[in-house]
């Protein structure tokens, strides 16, 4: 079958002017070309096409024209990397809540109707929640099921992603207004949680998180922590006592270090406290220095081994330095027996 030329348009006359578009096809061409800048970005920052090109232009990390926003890449790049952790994760805990789920059926219990549902992710100190709108896009959403729930204390953003939320249809998606400390106890939240997360909560937001987790029989955990004021300040009470009793408390003579060094102690700390409790710990970088001063990122997974010698290694840690009185008031030790040497 031969098919017929298509008519060319009339010859222009010349001087005739060209008609202007009419509005809606202005419109129509300037979403055209946001959609294919858009779609640019998204393969130039690795990102599948079925992303959403609306969320990220509410995230202000794509412009309404589809380009990306120098100033939010920086913050897409520590998120997109943490998506990398947190993504296999989701995957292992849904297999393993969809096996426990048909284990149930089999034998004839009900159901688990909160197995069926999918795994459970609580972000603490969500702020904008860039991490929980991404994941929730690029996961569970293809996914299917699971549920993410940001937690946040300052209500204007709570109020700003509950909105966006609603805007996308991500309806698993919950924001609740409150300090992490108080959502331990919290109704709103459900009694089981799969995978905790903090990134960058401020000061002692982390210490809560974890705290959270362990309460929740969380099966992941994974924090990247701010700046930690707490130890600092038992160090800094401890000063004089400590330069006269050991030389290494030359380490926290000077204020600045002892803020320094009050952070890194901190880590040090919460990573051996994770490791007493059962949760194997590895401590790595969340993206390269040049994008954050707060780089360190811990991603804690249930082993179910409590191990004697992560808490006898603390316990002389906080006896070194001083710390004791700290150690006691933030970290609740489990009892010796439940533990494997
Ligand atoms: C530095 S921002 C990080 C926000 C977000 N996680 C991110 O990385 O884009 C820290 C956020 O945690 C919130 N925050 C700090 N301490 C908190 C607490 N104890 N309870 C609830 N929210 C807290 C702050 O209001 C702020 O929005």
């Amino acid at each position: 079958m031969t098919s017929k030329p298509a008519p060319s348009p009339a010859p222009r006359q010349p001087g005739a002017r060209r008609r202007p578009a009419q509005p809606a096809q202005q419109d129509r061409r300037a979403r055209q070309d946001a959609d294919a800048q858009g779609q640019a970005a998204l393969a130039e920052l690795g990102l599948p096409a079925g992303a959403s090109i609306e969320l990220l232009q509410a995230l202000h990390i794509l412009t309404r024209e589809g380009r990306l926003n120098q100033d939010s890449r920086r913050k897409l790049k520590q998120v997109l990397h943490l998506v990398q952790f947190i993504e296999p994760l989701i995957h292992d805990i849904d297999r393993q809540r969809s096996a426990e789920s048909a284990q149930s059926a089999q034998s004839a219990k009900s159901a688990d109707a909160t197995a069926d549902a999918g795994p459970v992710l609580v972000d603490h100190g969500a702020g904008k929640s860039y991490l929980g709108f991404i994941l929730y896009d690029l996961v569970l959403r293809p996914l299917g099921r699971g549920r993410v729930i940001g937690v946040e204390w300052r209500p204007a953003l709570v109020a700003q992603s509950q909105a966006l939320a609603q805007r996308q249809g991500f309806a698993r998606m919950d924001f609740l207004p409150m300090a992490v400390a108080d959502a331990q106890q919290h109704p709103a939240l459900p009694a089981r949680v799969d995978i905790v997360t903090a990134l960058h909560a401020c000061d002692t937001a982390t210490d809560d998180a974890i705290a959270f987790g362990l309460a929740k029989r969380a099966q992941a955990m994974v924090l990247v922590p701010c700046c930690q004021a707490e130890v600092a300040a038992h160090l800094r009470r401890n000063k004089a006592l400590q330069l006269a009793r050991t030389p290494l408390a030359e380490l926290w003579r000077h204020p600045l270090h002892t803020r320094e060094l009050g952070s890194h102690v901190t880590n040090v700390m919460r990573c051996l406290y994770l490791q007493a409790c059962g949760y194997q710990v590895t401590v790595t970088e969340l993206t390269g220095w040049e994008h954050s001063m707060k780089n360190e990122l811990i991603i804690a997974r249930w082993s179910g081994q409590r191990q004697r010698s992560a808490r006898e290694r603390l316990q002389a840690m906080a006896e070194q330095l001083g710390l004791q009185q700290w150690l006691q008031q933030r970290f609740a030790l489990p009892a010796p027996a439940q533990e494997k040497p």
